[in-house]
């Protein structure tokens, strides 16, 4: 769609859910029109039904922290534009709201605290060494395989204490629960597709969660979950969900970031040069990163009473989404917002984990991944060429980048 095309639109006609706009990067024009004429705005049709746009960083920490009114909760539809398929409702506790989102919340969270991210420090560093010095010379490969989904594949796969030989299983489970399954090139083509394969994951899950559960407690995913009095007796429903959701939240977000992260750099080499002079800039590069991409495009909630917002009013029962990826754009918050920059004053200042009650949980394990991977890229001086295009996928969700060709140079 050409920019004057987008521009000429009026607010009024303005859609931001066609996973197009994600799929052709073509989503600035009208994210920069909605956050100056129509901050939070109303789409009365839409192929996922009518639904408000929450776009300004301020507005989404406003309803973010308002739980009470503006409710995960699966039943009323979950945290997605599309509602959950009728019949084929998962919950999970990022579909939740307190008082069981907070019991379950509570138990898986010690995996990623803060000692046990001391722990795993080396093991990462072990592996990203691995995984950067098997990579060929001279010669173009996919980056976002190679590295990006290797890497945080098998963190989830340590995390959850997973069968290392069955470690692909998790990947692909996580494609498939993210998939848009209206794609062209879709990789499961109806939701009773979609379940039949999240059901086996489910089954092998099951297995695994017996065995823990019969065993003395460990400190890995499924035995936490299988331990807890919060979790222990999950429903299947549940159970199929609450490790959809461990494993997209480990897998899908973070493998993005480390592919856009070096698009970011390659194609800002002033910053690449920066970091090189100055690798303590390396924290604030991974927040900018993370940010600059935003993986998780939107969260959507729905509102549990009547309620104003930036002076509209939200009507009990409505569609509100919060779109991180314009949050993070916002002027009014974050300067020269637009641009790349790897020495910010706060640079932990973004929206791209969410906030409140449901901010991500990750966040500190991702921030450290994708800060070795860095560290071990300057240690080893590695210079890239970008060989071709990305490959985007088609979604409204996660901002994902399915391969990037690359070539290391020397
Ligand atoms: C750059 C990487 C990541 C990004 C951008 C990201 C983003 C997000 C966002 C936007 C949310 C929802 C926040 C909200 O509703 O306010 C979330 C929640 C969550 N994330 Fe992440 N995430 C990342 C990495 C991870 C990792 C590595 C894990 C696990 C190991 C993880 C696990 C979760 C879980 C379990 C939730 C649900 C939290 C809740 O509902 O209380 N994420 N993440």
């Amino acid at each position: 769609m050409a920019q004057a095309d987008v521009l000429r639109r009026t607010p009024a006609s303005i859609d931001v859910s066609d996973p197009r706009l994600y799929q052709d990067d073509a989503w600035r024009p009208l994210f920069t029109r909605l956050r100056q004429d129509d901050p939070v705005h109303y789409c009365e049709a839409s192929p996922f039904g009518p639904y408000w746009s929450v776009t300004r960083y301020d507005d989404i920490v406003e309803v973010e922290l308002d739980h009470d009114n503006y409710s995960s909760s699966s039943e009323l539809g979950g945290t997605q534009i599309a509602d959950q398929p009728k019949g084929h409702e998962i919950a999970n506790f990022l579909r939740m709201d307190p008082p069981s989102h907070t019991a379950h919340r509570r138990t898986v969270a010690p995996i990623v605290g803060p000692s046990n991210l001391v722990n795993l420090e080396p093991l990462i560093r072990q592996r990203t060494s691995d995984v950067l010095d098997a990579l060929p010379r001279n010669q173009t490969f996919d980056w976002a395989s190679r590295v990006s989904t290797d890497l945080t594949n098998r963190m989830l796969t340590t995390l959850l204490d997973f069968p290392w030989a069955d470690r692909e299983q998790l990947t692909w489970w996580s494609d498939v629960a993210i998939a848009n399954v209206n794609a062209p090139d879709a990789i499961v083509r109806s939701e009773d597709e979609r379940f039949a394969e999240l059901a086996k994951m489910g089954a092998c899950f099951r297995t695994l969660w017996d065995a823990r559960a019969a065993a003395p407690p460990a400190f890995d995913l499924v035995s936490m979950l299988a331990h807890s009095p919060a979790t222990r007796d999950l429903q299947p429903r549940e159970f199929i969900g609450t490790m959809a959701l461990l494993i997209v939240g480990g897998n899908d977000t973070t493998r993005n970031s480390m592919t856009a992260g070096l698009m970011a750099l390659v194609a800002h080499p002033e910053q690449f040069d920066l970091v090189r002079s100055r690798p303590d800039l390396i924290p604030s590069l991974v927040s900018e990163i993370i940010r600059y991409h935003s993986p998780v495009l939107h969260m959507r909630r729905t509102a549990r009473n009547d309620v104003e917002l930036a002076g509209r009013r939200i009507a009990r029962g409505d569609k509100v989404v919060m779109w991180y990826i314009s949050g993070n754009r916002d002027e009014d918050r974050i300067e020269r917002a637009d641009e790349f920059i790897i020495d910010r004053r706060k640079p932990r200042q973004h929206l791209a984990f969410g906030a409140g009650i449901h901010r991500c949980v990750g966040d500190r394990l991702a921030e450290q991944q994708i800060r070795i991977l860095w560290e071990e890229i300057l240690r080893r001086d590695l210079s890239f060429e970008i060989m071709g295009p990305p490959q985007r996928i088609y979604s409204n969700f996660i901002r994902g980048i399915r391969s990037l060709p690359v070539r290391i140079m020397g």
